[in-house]
């Protein structure tokens, strides 16, 4: 028996998806995905070349596919306001934003504003960037964010005395902090919405163990060989098979706003999505709103 497939997403003819990180992994698939069901996907791309060489893919894989590459890098807030500024003026609806491009495990290494680079791309830059989509969210109602986080959140924790690791870094610390804040970003987007009433809806989900581009530029140079060479051929499940979750949280109407997605077998690595429970971390109500009010400082972004 399976689970919910590609096959149980309803058609998204005149739905307009923005997905961040869409030329690689996770997020071409969700991309193409959408494509299929009849999406206008809207494929921000920090690499003009990598997005245009993916739009061709999902253009020979999907005939009819309606998807636009535009220019969006997580690691500069400039470049999320111009994105955002650039599709308000060419798009009059969003009915979905797919949190999903994302670093793992680097060496310390900055944002232009001079974010640590995991917390800044994963969490601050998406931030930013929701803040700024948020009235076009709201213009036609039922709009939904989702954020990509990971399994890894489980074991994140929000250093707010030293969010950037400039004190003491840890890579992979720094990626399940910024993994955990995705979904405390999440907790706290849906309860604002709840709060006052807005009609969007905030959704958490994690692929799972996927085979992408992202092992291979993670970690140190022997993790990336037992990546790549090992674990991926061994444990990891297809791009595809990874991308279910996003998809299903983009489009799925029986879910419950709020409501974390992900495969559960093999400790979280493989299988078709379901809804999870996060950890309790992910849904501290105190930590989220601390985490929102820094990021609005950090970011000069509010909603
Ligand atoms: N694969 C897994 O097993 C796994 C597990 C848990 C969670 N995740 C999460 O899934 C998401 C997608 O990852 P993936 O596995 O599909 O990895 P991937 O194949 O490496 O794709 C990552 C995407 O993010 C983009 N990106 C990186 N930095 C960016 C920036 N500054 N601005 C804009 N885009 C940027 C990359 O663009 P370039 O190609 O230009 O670098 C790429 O398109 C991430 O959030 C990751 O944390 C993955």
């Amino acid at each position: 028996m399976t689970g919910w497939t590609e096959a149980d997403a309803p058609d998204q003819d005149g739905r307009v998806f923005v997905v961040t990180g869409a030329n690689s992994g996770i997020g071409y698939e969700v991309a193409r995905m959408l494509a299929a069901k009849k999406a206008q996907v809207v494929m921000a791309c920090r690499s003009e070349a990598r997005g245009q060489a993916a739009r061709a893919r999902i253009q020979e894989a999907v005939p009819n596919a309606s998807a636009e590459v535009m220019a969006l890098d997580l690691a500069d807030l400039e470049s999320v306001r111009a994105f955002a500024a650039a599709f308000l003026e060419r798009y009059p609806r969003l009915d979905g934003l797919i949190n999903n491009a994302g670093v793992m495990a680097l060496p310390r290494q900055l944002t232009v504003q001079s974010f640590e680079m995991q917390f800044g791309v994963n969490h601050l830059g998406h931030f930013a960037l929701t803040a700024r989509l948020w009235p076009r969210l709201l213009d036609d109602g039922g709009g939904r964010v989702v954020n990509v986080s990971s399994e890894v959140h489980r074991g994140g924790k929000i250093r707010f005395d030293d969010l950037m690791g400039e004190r003491r870094y840890d890579r992979w610390a720094a990626y399940t902090q910024s993994k955990l804040a995705n979904l405390l970003f999440t907790h706290q987007l849906q309860r604002m919405a709840t709060a006052t009433q807005r009609p969007v809806s905030a959704y958490g989900c994690h692929p799972g163990y996927a085979a992408t581009e992202l092992q291979g530029r993670s970690g140190s140079a022997i993790e990336r060989l037992v990546f790549t060479n090992i674990t991926n051929r061994l444990l990891a499940q297809s791009a595809t098979m990874g991308a279910l979750p996003s998809l299903r949280a983009a489009v799925d109407t029986t879910l419950t706003p709020g409501d974390y997605v992900g495969p559960a077998a093999f400790f979280g690595a493989r299988g078709y999505p379901k809804v999870m429970e996060p950890s309790r971390a992910a849904r501290d109500d105190d930590v989220a709103q601390r985490l929102w009010a820094a990021s609005e400082e950090l970011t000069k972004e509010t909603f």
